[in-house]
């Protein structure tokens, strides 16, 4: 378990190169099961959560090669039609498996997942738009069991609210199903266009991805295709209010302004300029104060849940008082205590958090609750004064690669640390 002594106080200045989406790599990978021939994946950044479903994929069939940060998948057969409780219980994005098991092999058995700890986080719409396209589904002992007596097949589904991944996984299972697929009040995600186009150049008849509309024909196969995954906004987001927070100047390679959605406005009224250039999107924050604004997450475009916990981190340093509300999970607060021991001046209510900006923050041991709220610790950790510890660092490592290098290359001063405990 290792842990990241960041020594505050340091601007951060140069350039750093924005790895492939994690939520984006992982799907993609999935959509591997869907066709017998090979899926060349490039950008595939090397997380922990990757590695993972490498092993689910391995354990399915897939045989996986990779070289740097190219991935190939081919998935002759798939050898179990079984994803055990063991690996899916460790990464939710893993339960996507059942939809492609199930349209090549008419049945599949997969764990209930398990995830981050940010609250129930059922998959109740996965399993109802499989079922509208044909899918007979029981639970048992903790398992999906599903099968298609009668294949897959088009559905009209309207979505009661959003979901990234129950709109993912609808449109793997929908590429292969027999007839026409409506989803409705669908996800618009930069992450649904990605795996959209990937199974556009598998073969895939797919139309409308990043509406709220989308329209799928099922075509009898998928081929191989090579693709490339999207820029990661969530890890492109962080760096930007670690710059926020420490001040500074960063080149976000690979980055740019659309993936933020409508964060943009909100990091540049917060106090940042943004810039897309040829390579990538420059953040910078020179001698302007932190402005209190307020926030709520909703779906893309709008404020992304993802980026709740480090955009508080922010607001913990701004001249005022903001409102930060949570609206897409329940029990994602959890890194406020942990802000609150460097000094942050946080009052939850509900779901949402008043935030009263301070002029400094105070080094102090943390601990890491979840991915993101990670995050947040070390944004807070680079503008505060002295040394923060931020412990359980395994959390950080399933989302952002290399960050400690990343950070070190441009002048942050943080160290991974081995914990002996
Ligand atoms: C994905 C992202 C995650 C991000 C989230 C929202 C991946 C691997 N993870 O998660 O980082 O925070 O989108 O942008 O891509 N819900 C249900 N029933 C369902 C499915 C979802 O009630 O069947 C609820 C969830 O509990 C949550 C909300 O819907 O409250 C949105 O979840 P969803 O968009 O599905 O998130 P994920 O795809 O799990």
């Amino acid at each position: 378990m290792d842990k990241l002594a960041i020594i505050g106080g340091r601007e951060l200045y140069g350039e750093l190169a924005i790895s492939g989406a994690k939520n984006s790599a992982l799907k993609v990978m999935v959509a591997a099961l869907l066709t017998a021939d090979t899926l060349t994946l490039e950008n595939v950044p090397d997380l922990a959560d990757v590695r993972q479903l490498i092993q689910l994929l391995t354990h399915l069939g897939v045989e996986v090669e990779r070289e740097g940060s190219t991935l190939s998948l081919t998935t002759g057969d798939i050898s179990s039609t079984e994803a055990p409780y063991d690996i899916v219980r460790k990464m939710r994005a893993s339960f996507n498996v059942l939809g492609p098991i199930l349209a090549r092999e008419g049945k599949a058995r997969v764990s209930l997942p398990g995830g981050c700890a940010i609250g129930a986080r059922p998959v109740d719409l996965h399993l109802k738009a499989l079922e509208a396209m044909g899918a007979q589904i029981e639970l048992d002992e903790g398992y999906v069991i599903a099968t298609t007596p009668s294949g897959l097949r088009g559905a009209e589904i309207t979505f009661p609210f959003v979901s990234v991944g129950a709109t993912e996984h609808s449109m793997m299972a929908a590429a292969l199903a027999v007839g026409e697929t409506v989803l409705m009040n669908a996800a618009k995600e930069p992450e649904i266009i990605d795996l959209a186009e990937c199974l556009i150049a598998m073969g895939a008849r797919i139309e409308g991805a990043g509406t709220e509309t989308i329209r799928i024909k099922g075509v009898a196969s998928l081929h191989g295709a090579t693709h490339q995954v999207v820029a990661d906004r969530i890890e492109m987001g962080s760096y930007a209010m670690a710059v926020g927070a420490a001040g500074g100047e960063l080149l976000l390679k690979n980055g740019r302004r659309a993936l933020l959605g409508e964060a943009d406005v909100i990091l540049e009224q917060a106090g940042l300029t943004l810039s897309d250039e040829e390579g990538g999107l420059r953040v910078t924050k020179w001698g302007r104060p932190t402005v209190g604004t307020n926030v709520e997450t909703a779906p893309f475009p709008g404020f992304p849940t993802d980026l709740q916990a480090q955009y508080m981190a922010l607001m913990s340093l701004a001249d005022g008082t903001s409102v930060i509300c949570e609206k897409i999970f329940e029990n994602r607060f959890m890194h406020v205590p942990e802000l609150m021991r460097l000094g942050a001046d946080i009052h939850i209510d509900g779901q949402c958090a008043t935030v009263k900006g301070k002029k400094v923050l105070k080094g102090a041991p943390v601990m890491a609750t979840d991915l993101r709220a990670s995050m947040s610790l070390i944004v807070a950790g680079l503008a505060a004064e002295g040394q923060t510890m931020v412990s359980r660092l395994y959390h950080l490592d399933r989302g952002f690669e290399r960050l400690d290098e990343k950070l070190q290359s441009v002048g942050a001063l943080v160290e991974r640390v081995k914990d002996e405990e």
